[in-house]
């Protein structure tokens, strides 16, 4: 028999006080185009939001889908472009990114989740209107199309699904008061649906280990760091909105935001878990 380590009995202890703590309190977790890139790490994570849900944690998905939004786009002839990190959204790119967000994506996740047990429930932002936009202005006037930023979020839908245990899973597309459709970045998403819910915690799963400074990892990141390195452009691209949705929540109330490698299998149970954590963690000061 397999000795029982006392290396194995402390990580077990830790992961029950941590278990502990998360009982009962919503964690959203953002699930970005870029981490979804294999099979097997698709079904990794199905399994292990089935799992948390199964320890009493309430998990909420909000997922990107970039990646996939600009390979369909592409594939029709239509034009892909970003300004600091943002999607450019011509009413054809919009109808695309909704396509592929909302449907594609959005139900693939449905299906890994409720294949390992879970029910899980897959909304847009148009759905009993989680979240109003409108169309977001740009510094210098540039123009994003049909790119919006959130006027309010609404989540009385997500607290009825989270009531009866359903997993909610949110594509990030909203609509405006007009009856605009607008693609809307799916970090910030996360983290104004998770300041309007009240979450404990927000993990933000991406393709690289979390915020990079000249290669080497970021263990912690303030508001001034942020500041600085944006302004430095050393966090630039789809880091930038990500460490910005990070400090959002850490201003409204969200206890812990962290910033993790999705590509590693399994790493929102080590993040959760383990008292070394992984990745950034996105603190006030
Ligand atoms: N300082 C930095 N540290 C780490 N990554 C950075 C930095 N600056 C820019 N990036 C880029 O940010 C990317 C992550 O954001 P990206 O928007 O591409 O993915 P995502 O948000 O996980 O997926 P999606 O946008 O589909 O939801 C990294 O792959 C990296 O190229
Ligand atoms: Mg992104």
């Amino acid at each position: 028999m397999a000795s029982f380590t006392e290396e194995k009995k402390k990580l077990l202890l830790e992961a029950l006080s941590y278990i502990k703590s998360f009982n009962g309190k919503i964690v959203v977790i953002k699930y970005g185009g870029a981490a979804m890139i294999e099979e097997q790490l698709k079904h990794d994570f199905a399994q292990d939001i089935v799992l948390l849900q199964s320890l009493g944690m309430l998990p909420v998905i909000i997922h990107g889908g970039g990646p996939e939004v600009s390979k369909a786009m592409e594939r029709l002839g239509q034009e892909v472009s970003f300004i600091d990190g943002l999607r450019v959204t011509s009413s054809e790119n919009l109808k695309v990114a909704e396509m592929v967000l909302s449907g594609t994506i959005n139900k693939e996740i449905i299906t890994h989740l409720n294949t390992f047990g879970g029910k899980a429930v897959g909304v847009s932002g148009k759905d009993g209107l989680l979240i109003e936009a409108r169309k977001k202005s740009h510094h210098g006037g540039i123009d994003l199309g049909f790119v919006g930023e959130i006027a309010s979020v609404n989540p009385e839908l997500l607290l009825v699904l989270l009531k009866q245990d359903f997993i909610p899973v949110v594509s990030p597309i909203g609509l405006g008061k007009d009856g605009t459709t607008y693609n809307i970045n799916a970090d910030t998403t996360a983290s104004r649906i998770a300041v309007a819910l009240g979450a404990h915690k927000i993990i933000f799963m991406t393709d690289v280990d979390g915020v990079l400074e000249e290669g080497k990892l970021c263990a912690q990141l303030s508001a001034n760091e942020a500041e600085k390195l944006i302004k430095q452009k050393v966090i630039g691209g789809g880091m930038a909105p990500k460490v910005e949705a990070g400090l959002f929540c850490v201003k409204n109330g969200v206890e812990s935001a962290q910033i993790i490698n999705g590509t590693d299998p399994h790493s929102v149970i080590a993040e959760l878990f383990t008292d070394q954590g992984i990745g950034t963690k996105i603190v006030l000061k």
